[in-house]
């Protein structure tokens, strides 16, 4: 077989993958005021079935004033975690494992979309998103 690489278990430190193929982090706009939905399970859960060795979910939103706005799926918050562990156990029993990006946009996130002012760990002043 030409990849027979790409098929094997490999070892991230302690996180014990059953092949090498890694599904990147991608804001899929399918979050709804943060939570994650039925669409977004749906979506990674056909990536698991389909025998993808990590997935990394995200971006998720760390705090709301630093997001991209509702349709990005959040963490900023204690009442996100129920969605995301259905999220994540799902695609556990398929044999997939996860890792999240974090995500804070700083002057980049969407005031508008957030309704509220941006924070950033610096002054400068974006004018794509604000
Ligand atoms: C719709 C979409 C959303 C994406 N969102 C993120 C993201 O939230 N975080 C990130 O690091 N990369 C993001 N990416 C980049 C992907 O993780 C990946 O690196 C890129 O799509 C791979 O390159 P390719 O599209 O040329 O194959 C996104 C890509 C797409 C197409």
């Amino acid at each position: 077989m030409k990849f027979f690489k790409l098929l094997e278990p490999f070892k991230i430190g302690n996180l014990q993958l059953r092949n090498r193929t890694v599904m990147p982090a991608m804001h899929l706009g399918a979050a709804e005021n943060g939570y994650v939905t039925e669409q977004l399970i749906e979506f990674y859960l056909t990536r698991a079935t389909a025998r993808v060795g990590l997935i990394i979910i995200g971006g998720i939103g760390v705090s709301k004033r630093g997001t991209g706005g509702p349709t990005m799926v959040s963490l900023s918050d204690d009442k996100f975690i129920p969605g995301m562990r259905k999220l994540v156990e799902a695609i556990h029993n398929e044999g997939a494992k996860v890792i999240a990006q974090l995500y804070h946009a700083g002057g980049y996130a969407f005031s508008k979309l957030i309704g509220e002012q941006s924070i950033s760990s610096s002054a400068v002043y974006s004018r794509f998103y604000s």
